[in-house]
Parts: structure tokens; C-alpha cells; sequence
């Protein structure tokens, strides 16, 4: 039987990759002060319909539970986030910066870079209207993708702005612009533009009489606008999207990392302002990474009794890992800690039955000590268990056999052999391994 379509069994080497994303992933949040929590994986339905909008909803592993709840498996996070910052708005001093990491569940059509089960890291500063926040949160996904050995010449982010959008519809429209309702199918239109071919995307323009050809010339238009100064000073959105690159990201050396484009509007529907995705340069692949400002879905979720803006993105492991195994340098850092991950101190070697007493009175010491140690479980031949200590890639083998009180220490990369008496293994272990790490 196979895992069903969509779902992926993680072997020893696959989890020790997931392993190293998640460790960076932590490391680097951790490292701009964001604090880790976490939300059930089971929510009720409705969280979902109400604010994620169509397309994530048509993805819900969603079902009926034994108390007639309508329940579902997560797709995302931030509707979790925005209930539990509603709740215990009170309790925490603001801004808030929160990440967490964990598994999340869409039915999609499976493909090159979409599962149906898949993790994410998901970082969101909560309660600070400031594009500092902007700017905090963009730099952290550069960093996050910059501690896997990626470069500006592998990621992008692509960044751009729904207000900015908003307006500058309004200025081609006239003063009504489009309704919400309209604005959002438009955006969730031009969201899906790069992944279809056009006659499928002028269907779905037809509604509002504008085609492909037409919304690509309005990105390349807008594109232009960020550069040009009396635009970005007569529009209050493109100003603030101007600001949060000049101001909080062009300090930190970070803008070869950023292309301002407004082909990016992202597919959810709570995003208010300032919107960006993170690609490979290449753009052979799905997105890394996505996020942007949401400053209505607390209130929403409050009844309107609190009012929370919220900046976040959630970065994937899916497409990360394919590019790293894509790009030389960040692979082999990963493939570097794979090996570590597999790999032990110490091996025991019980050459005669009647010394796994002492054997294991040092197996248990070397592991008090935080060493990683293994030893047989059966009586083996001697030859067979140094081969299993070089399978297991053990820097230094003991063998307790004739020689005790004495043990040899065997150095398995140099072969060089050390009768040591058991009292000073320890000490003589300590200062070998060491040397050789
Ligand atoms: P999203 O763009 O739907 O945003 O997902 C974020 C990232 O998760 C994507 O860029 C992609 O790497 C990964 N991802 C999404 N769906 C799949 C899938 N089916 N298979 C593999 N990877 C996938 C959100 O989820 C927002 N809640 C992000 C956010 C946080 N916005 C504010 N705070």
C-alpha cells in the first residue's frame, strides 16, 4: 500500500533534510526576536469560508465530525492566528512577533511544487500599523532563505501593493473603481495569470472587459510608477510601498533581493496593502514563500471589537527543498548535514560476551555525556561490527574484548589503534573527538 497521492513518507535522510529546514527556519526567527507558538490542525469550517477566500476553500480536506462539527484539516494559518490574537488580544503587549512551523493540508491538484500535505514556517508581526513592520518581516524571509546558502542570484521577492492596486484601478475606472466583491475576483484572476494560458484567463476577464494583454500593460505602467516621484507622492499606498523599501530595507543592503512588481496580488482574500512572493530567479518554479498586510482580519474576527493590524508570510518546504537541491552550494550544505545527521561518536565493540557488562556500564557514562553511541545488541563477529561502525560513519570504535581492564580505541578515519586502560577512556575519548571535530 502506498501513502495516498499528494502525502510523502519521510525516510531517515528525507527527515533529516526537513529536519535542517525547520532548524534554520527557527534559528533565523528567533534570531529577529520572533517567539514560537502553535494552533490546533483541526478548525472549524467556517474559519475557512468566511475569510480565506474561494480558492483555498475549494482545497479544504474538510468533513463532518462525530459531534455534526463542521470541521477541517488547516490549509493555512493565519485565520488560526487571527482567532487566537482576538481571544487573548489583552494578554500580550504589542507589536507582537510570532512564528510557528508546522503542517498544513490543501487538496490540489498535485504537481511539481504542490502536495496535499506540505509544512510551512509562518512569521507575523501583529499590531504595528508602521511599514517598519513591512520591512522587519521581508528582511526576516530574505534571512531565512539567505541561511540555506541561497543568493541573490537564486531568490527574488517580488513585491507590490493591493491599496496601490486599488488606486490605481480607481484612476483608470474613474471614481468608483470596481466593488470589493469585483476588485477581489479581478485580483484572484490576475493571481493565477502566470500559470494559465490566456485564452482561460480572458474568459475570466470578460466580466470586466479588460483582457490579458490589457492587465499585463497596466503592471508594466505601474512597475514604472515606484521610480517616478510625483506618482509615489500623490498615492498614499505607493508611497507607503516606496517607504518600506527605502527606508527599511535599502539600510540593510537588502534591495538585491527585491523587484517591485505588480503581478503579484496573492490569491487569499484578507490581504489589505502591501503584498510580496518570493521566487527562484528563474521562475521555473512554484513560490517559495508569500505574504503581505492584513490589517481587517482581526476585526473581522472580533465583530469589529478589536482592531489588529497584521503583517506575515509563510514560506514553504516544498519548493525550498527543490531549490536547494537545485542550487550547488546550498545543496551541498544540506546534503553536509544530512551526513551529520546519521552519523555517531562512538561504536561499541563487544569482541567477548562476558565484557558487555562493563560495555554497557560505558555505553551508559558516553551518553550522560551527550556523545552519540552505539553498540550490538547480540553476540556479532568482530569484523561484522566494525563494518557497522563504519556504516553508522562512527569516528572512533572501543573494543572491549581480552585486553580489559584495557580497551582499544581504534580512530576510524586515521585506522591509528590506542590501548587506553578503562579508567581514562573517558578523558582520552573527550580529547580525541575533540581534535578530530
Ligand atoms: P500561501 O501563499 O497560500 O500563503 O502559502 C505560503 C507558501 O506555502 C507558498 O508560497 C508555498 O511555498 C507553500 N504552499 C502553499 N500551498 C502548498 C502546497 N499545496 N504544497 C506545497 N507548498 C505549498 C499563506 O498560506 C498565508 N497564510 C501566508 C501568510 C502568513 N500571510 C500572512 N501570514
Amino acid at each position: 500500500m502506498q501513502a495516498l497521492p499528494g502525502f510523502r513518507d519521510f525516510l531517515p535522510d528525507d527527515c533529516a533534510a526537513r529536519n535542517y529546514i525547520f532548524a534554520r527556519w527557527r534559528e533565523v526567527a528567533r534570531r529577529y526576536g520572533f517567539v514560537e507558538w502553535d494552533g490546533p490542525i483541526l478548525e472549524p469550517t467556517e474559519l475557512y469560508t468566511k475569510k480565506s477566500g474561494a480558492e483555498i476553500v475549494d482545497q479544504l480536506f474538510n468533513f463532518t465530525d462525530k459531534g455534526e462539527r463542521e470541521v477541517a484539516l488547516r490549509p493555512e494559518l493565519t485565520p488560526t492566528l487571527a482567532r487566537v490574537i482576538a481571544a487573548h488580544e489583552r494578554e500580550f503587549k504589542k507589536p507582537l512577533k510570532w512564528f510557528s512551523i508546522g503542517r498544513f493540508f490543501r487538496h490540489e491538484k498535485q504537481q511539481r511544487g504542490r502536495l496535499r500535505e506540505h509544512f510551512q514556517l509562518n512569521c507575523d508581526i501583529v499590531g504595528e500599523v508602521s511599514p517598519s513592520a513591512d520591512g522587519e518581516l521581508i528582511a526576516v524571509c530574505i534571512d531565512v532563505l539567505r541561511s540555506f546558502g541561497l543568493t541573490a542570484a537564486d531568490f527574488v521577492i517580488r513585491i507590490s501593493s493591493r491599496a496601490a492596486w486599488e488606486s490605481f484601478l480607481q484612476e483608470k475606472r474613474g471614481l468608483q473603481g470596481y466593488a470589493s466583491g469585483q476588485l477581489q475576483h479581478l485580483l484572484s484572476v490576475v493571481d493565477k495569470m502566470e500559470r494559465q494560458p490566456d485564452v482561460k484567463t480572458n474568459e475570466q476577464l470578460a466580466r470586466f472587459d479588460v483582457t490579458a494583454v490589457d492587465v499585463r500593460q497596466w503592471i508594466a505602467e505601474w512597475n514604472q510608477k515606484i521610480f517616478e516621484k510625483n506618482s509615489v507622492a500623490g498615492n498614499t499606498a505607493l508611497a507607503l510601498l516606496h517607504t518600506t523599501l527605502h527606508e527599511y530595507l535599502l539600510p540593510r543592503g537588502l534591495l538585491d533581493y527585491i523587484a517591485v512588481d505588480f503581478g503579484i496580488v496573492r490569491g487569499l482574500a484578507y490581504y489589505t496593502d502591501v503584498v510580496f512572493e518570493a521566487f527562484d530567479r528563474s521562475s521555473k518554479l512554484r513560490a517559495l514563500a508569500g505574504g503581505g498586510r492584513y490589517d481587517g482580519l482581526v476585526s473581522q474576527l472580533s465583530d469589529g471589537a478589536s482592531k489588529m493590524p497584521a503583517v506575515g508570510f509563510a514560506m514553504g518546504d516544498v519548493v525550498l527543498g527543490e531549490l536547494i537541491n537545485e542550487t550547488s552550494a546550498a545543496s551541498e550544505q544540506m546534503q553536509k548535514a544530512i551526513e551529520t545527521a546519521g552519523k555517531i561518536d562512538i561504536y561499541i565493540v563487544i569482541a567477548k560476551e562476558e565484557r558487555r557488562a562493563d560495555a554497557l556500564a560505558h555505553v551508559q557514562t558516553l551518553r550522560d555525556k551527550d556523545y552519540r553511541v552505539d553498540y550490538p545488541f547480540t553476540s556479532e563477529k568482530v569484523a561484522r561490527q566494525f563494518q557497522t561502525a563504519e556504516q553508522l560513519s562512527a569516528r572512533l570504535a572501543v573494543l572491549f574484548g581480552d585486553e580489559w581492564p584495557q580497551v582499544a580505541v581504534k580512530d576510524l578515519t586515521t585506522g591509528e589503534q590506542q590501548l587506553i586502560s578503562n579508567q581514562e577512556l573517558l578523558a582520552y575519548l573527550a580529547r580525541s573527538l575533540s581534535l578530530s571535530s
